[in-house]
């Protein structure tokens, strides 16, 4: 049911995690991926796995997405998918939080967003339409402790998503947002880090969840591969959890 051969895809935060893996995914099914990321020798080691093409990027810097979707197009004539992926936590409640990090989060986690669509939409309205899948999370629905910067970031991207989808669905271009809870990436290592815990307690306390795990990095990817194709033609404006009943 799911084929995307033909597609052309952009996928940000593609060096690690579920960026990574959405890349080799949506590859698998045929599309051709631009992996971009802040991260250049694991962004270039991941392109190598997955047969994509790597672009080092600040997704949070205009001349860097530029220079992404320049590559996009350059290489394979244009975008049809765009995941906007990269995101960074920091553990802080709002008495905590620096203006500095709190600038950061919302650079990386909600301006990127605008700064890679606006490059991007016009693309998709000259083939005719797209699909465009941004990264939420379950804290940026209902809420989570000590992340505020991430959990106000997050829910500007859910909102963010359906305000989009209303302005370019006469463009048949779609745009939906995956949300997931908890899962096995890197940055729940930098989470436990920051929080000075153990990465494992998120591993051990896996059990007590409605499946009896977290999510690992493909379950998400499968999930923007359906949102990705033409299987889910009809679907836009949609925020879906992906977190196995409430892991987040
Ligand atoms: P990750 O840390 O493995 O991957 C994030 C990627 O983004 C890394 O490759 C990193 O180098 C890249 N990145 C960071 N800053 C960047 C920048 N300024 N420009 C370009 N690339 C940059 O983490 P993960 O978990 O794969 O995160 C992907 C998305 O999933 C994020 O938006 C995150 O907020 C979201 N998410 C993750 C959850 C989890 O439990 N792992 C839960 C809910 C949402």
């Amino acid at each position: 049911m799911i084929n995307l051969d033909g597609k052309r895809a952009i996928v940000t935060g593609a060096a690690s995690g579920i960026g990574r893996a959405t890349a080799g995914v949506l590859a698998d099914l045929g599309a051709r991926v631009v992996l971009a990321d802040i991260d250049q020798e694991a962004g270039e080691q991941a392109a190598k796995e997955t047969g994509g093409t790597f672009v080092r990027c600040d997704v949070s810097r205009s001349t860097d997405c530029e220079t992404v979707v320049r590559a996009a197009t350059a290489s394979h004539g244009g975008v049809d998918v765009l995941f906007n992926n990269a995101g960074i936590i920091r553990r802080s409640t709002v008495l905590e939080i620096t203006e500095d990090d709190w600038d950061l989060v919302m650079a990386v986690n909600i301006k990127s967003i605008m700064l890679m669509s606006r490059l991007v939409i016009p693309l998709m309205m000259e083939a005719g339409g797209g699909s465009i899948v941004n990264t939420g999370s379950g804290w940026g629905i209902k809420g989570g402790g000590r992340a505020i910067s991430y959990c106000a970031s997050k829910g500007a991207v859910v909102n963010m998503t359906r305000a989009m989808a209303i302005d370019h669905g006469p463009a048949n271009i779609r745009v939906n947002c995956v949300c997931p809870g908890d899962t096995h990436t890197g940055m729940l290592a930098d989470e436990a880090r920051q929080l000075g815990e153990s990465a494992e307690l998120f591993y051990t306390e896996a059990a007590d969840r409605p499946l009896g795990r977290i999510g690992q990095p493909r379950d998400i990817a499968q999930t923007v591969a359906f949102l990705a194709s033409d299987a889910s033609a009809f679907v836009s404006g949609a925020v879906i959890a992906v977190d196995g009943a409430g892991t987040a």
